[in-house]
C-alpha cells in the first residue's frame, strides 16, 4: 500500500517508516525537519518537506493517492507544554485539523495517530487499560485526547477509520541500526542517560527518589520504539481486515525504576554513569504501567523487544556510534 508519513523523519516517524518499509509498503515522508533530521530519511523512501500548519501543501500532496496517513507531527514535551500551551494548541490541535480535513478530501480511508499515555493522567489503578478515565495533568496530554475526540467525529460523519495507538515511553533504536538520529535536547530519560555514558553531559538528574516504589524512583513502562512501530503496521492490517476504528494501548509490560535504567546502562556500556538526585519533576506520577491485552486481542500486537537489556543496548550501539564519528 501507498502510505503517506507525517512526521517520518523523527526518533519514532523514522523507525514507523522503517517498519512500513520492511514490511513492502512504499513510504512518502512528510516532516517540516523542526525536530526531525535529514539523517533518519531512507534512500527507499520519497520525502517532500513540509509543514502540517499548510493546508494547501498537505492537499497537495495527499491528492499523489495514499491508501493511508500516518500522523506523527507533534510537539511531545508535557513540562512545556504547560508554559506555552499556546504552541502546542497550534501545532498539535490546528495541525492535525489541517490533517484530518486534507484527508477527508482527498480520500483517504485511514489514518494512525501516535497518542499517549499522557491522556490518562495519574494513575487511579495499574496497569492501565483503554477503560481507565482520561484525565491529562498536563496540556499536552489534553491535546492528544481532544485530537482522539476529533477522530471519533470524523469517523462517524466522514468514515475516516483511525487507529489511536497511546504510547507508553518509547526508548532503544533500530536493531540494525538503520535510524542513527540522535534526538536533539532530549527531555525523556533514556537519551539522557546515553548522553551521560557519551560523556555529552556530566551526570542524570533523577527526579526525586522518595515515591512509593521499591526504589524510591519513578516507575515506567518503557517500549522498545520497533515494538511501536510494528504496532503501527498491525494497526493497519487491522483496519483493512475489520473496517472498524480502535484505541489502543502499546506498552512493554514491564515497570522499570530511574534507578534501575541507570543501573543496566552502567553494565551494558561499562560506563560510569554518574547521577545526583534532585527534586521530583512536577507532574510526574510515581508510578505507570500499560496493560497492552486489547493490542493483542484486536491486532495480534505483543511487544518482542522491550526487555530493558535490549532497549538499552541497542541505544548504546547508535551513540557510541555517533560518538566514535564525532571523534
Ligand atoms: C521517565 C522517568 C522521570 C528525565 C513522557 C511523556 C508521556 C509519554 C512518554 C508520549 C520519570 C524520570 C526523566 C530525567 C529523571 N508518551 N526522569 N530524570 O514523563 O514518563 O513520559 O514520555 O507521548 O506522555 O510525558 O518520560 O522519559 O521524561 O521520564 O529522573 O532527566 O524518568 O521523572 O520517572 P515520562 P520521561
Amino acid at each position: 500500500m501507498r502510505i503517506l508519513v507525517i512526521g517520518g523523519a523523527g526518533y519514532i516517524g523514522a523507525h514507523v517508516a522503517r517498519e512500513f518499509l520492511d514490511a513492502g509498503h512504499s513510504v512518502t515522508v512528510y516532516d517540516n525537519l523542526s525536530s526531525g533530521l535529514v539523517q533518519n530519511i531512507f534512500a527507499d523512501e520519497e520525502f517532500i518537506e513540509g509543514d502540517i500548519m499548510d493546508f494547501i501543501g498537505l492537499i497537495d500532496v495527499m491528492r499523489q493517492g495514499f491508501d493511508a496517513i500516518v500522523h506523527l507531527a507533534a510537539f511531545k514535551a508535557a513540562g512545556e507544554s504547560m508554559l506555552r500551551p499556546e504552541k502546542y494548541a497550534v501545532n498539535n490541535m490546528s495541525g492535525t485539523i489541517n490533517i484530518l480535513n486534507a484527508a477527508a478530501e482527498s480520500g483517504i480511508k485511514y489514518l494512525i495517530f501516535s497518542s499517549s499515555a499522557a491522556v490518562y493522567g495519574e494513575p487511579e489503578y495499574l496497569p492501565i487499560d483503554e477503560k481507565h478515565p482520561v484525565n491529562p495533568a498536563n496540556f499536552y496530554g489534553f491535546t492528544k485526547l481532544e485530537i482522539e475526540r476529533f477522530f471519533g467525529w470524523y469517523d462517524k460523519l466522514k468514515g475516516l477509520r483511525y487507529a489511536a495507538l497511546r504510547y507508553f515511553n518509547a526508548a532503544g533504536y533500530d536493531l540494525n541500526q538503520r535510524v542513527t538520529g540522535l534526538e536533539q535536547n532530549p527531555a525523556n530519560l533514556l537519551p539522557i542517560v546515553m548522553e551521560a555514558a557519551c560523556g555529552m553531559r556530566e551526570d542524570v538528574c533523577v527526579f526525586g527518589d522518595d515515591y512509593d516504589t521499591p526504589d524510591g524512583s519513578g516507575v515506567r513502562d518503557y517500549v522498545h520504539v520497533t515494538d511501536l512501530a510494528r504496532g503501527h503496521t498491525a494497526a493497519l492490517d487491522t483496519l483493512v481486515r475489520t473496517g472498524s476504528s480502535l484505541t489502543v494501548n502499546l506498552g512493554g509490560g514491564n515497570g522499570i525504576s530511574v534507578l534501575e535504567m541507570i543501573e543496566s546502562a552502567r553494565r551494558i556500556t561499562g560506563k560510569d554513569i554518574k547521577y545526583r538526585v534532585t527534586e521530583r519533576r512536577p507532574g510526574d506520577p510515581a508510578k505507570m504501567t500499560a496493560s497492552s491485552e486489547k493490542a493483542r486481542e484486536l491486532m495480534g500486537w505483543k511487544a518482542l523487544y522491550s526487555d530493558m537489556e535490549t532497549i538499552v543496548s541497542s541505544s548504546w550501539k547508535v551513540y557510541k556510534l555517533s560518538k566514535q564519528r564525532a571523534e
